[in-house]
């Protein structure tokens, strides 16, 4: 594999192939939860922030139908053609994918409907600064929608990565996980909301468990943010991280993947 990748849409678009081997266990059900809370109607627009491959944006763009419109909007640019080639299977002509930095997408008229955003804001360079941006392009009591991992989320397998990369390098900082900290919970996702400018904040929480294997648990590791902890890892390097990942994983008798997201929602003044 290569690891030179280093902005988060590069790490995303390399391991673009592994993130997709997941849709259907992960990020389907995680983007159906999503959309599921954020309830989009016939004829709304919608933009899909940090879209991905489509998770979220495909049920939202079969909810607000050909009357609507999606705009799904990411940087890795391996995702969005996943997601481009899966609207087009389904004939979803009115959901568009765009390369571009989120944050920065331009908005015209009174903003959308609704603005949603699936495992994304943590990534932001500043969280808050960064989600306040997507909040003003929703329009004047239009609703804000956000999906965050919960605290103990993937947890097994994240030590087991931990560890596994702690015996090559110490490991880089990634500030996505002082950033999730702040808002793991139902409390102090509501909390942010609020400090926002949310108002009548509300969070979902979902849990649910999927089968890992030692294969398919390194398959996530390289499909997903978690990429980065390799990067600049030589392929031998790389290749020891794997032998003793999967070791540790199979060691643990870790067998399952602990999914636990919160959903957010709050209604804006744009
Ligand atoms: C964990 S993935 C989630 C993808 C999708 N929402 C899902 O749930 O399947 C995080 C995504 O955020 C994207 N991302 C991070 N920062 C971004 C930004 N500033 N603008 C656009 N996309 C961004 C990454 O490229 C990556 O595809």
């Amino acid at each position: 594999m290569t690891t030179g990748a280093n902005t988060v849409g590069d790490v995303f678009s390399a391991g673009a192939e592994e993130f997709h081997l997941w849709s259907g266990a992960l990020w389907d059900p995680v983007g159906a939860a999503t959309a599921a809370v954020a309830a989009p109607t016939a004829g709304e627009s919608v933009l899909d922030a940090c879209c991905g491959a489509g998770a979220s944006a495909l049920p939202a763009a079969r909810a607000v139908g050909p009357a609507g419109r999606v705009d799904a909007v990411d940087l890795a640019a391996g995702l969005l053609s996943i997601g481009e080639r899966r609207a087009r299977e389904e004939g979803l002509d009115h959901l568009r994918f765009h390369r571009h930095d989120v944050t920065s997408w331009p908005v015209t008229g009174d903003g959308y409907d609704l603005v949603q955003c699936a495992l994304g804001v943590f990534f932001f360079p500043d969280m808050d600064r960064d989600t306040a941006a997507l909040t003003r392009k929703v329009r004047p009591g239009g609703r804000f929608v956000v999906t965050v991992w919960e605290k103990g989320a993937l947890d097994g397998w994240q030590s087991a990565l931990r560890e596994a990369v702690l015996m090559e390098r110490d490991l880089p900082h990634r500030p996505q996980r002082d950033q999730l900290a702040r808002i793991d919970t139902a409390d102090t996702l509501a909390a942010w909301l609020q400090d926002l400018g949310g108002s009548v904040p509300r969070v979902v929480r979902r849990q649910f468990d999927t089968p890992l294997s030692p294969a398919t648990a390194w398959t996530l590791a390289t499909g997903s943010g978690t990429r980065g902890m390799l990067t600049g890892l030589s392929p031998a390097a790389v290749e020891r991280v794997r032998a003793e990942f999967t070791a540790r994983i199979a060691a643990a008798g870790v067998t399952d993947l602990d999914v636990r997201i919160l959903t957010g929602t709050a209604s804006f003044t744009g």
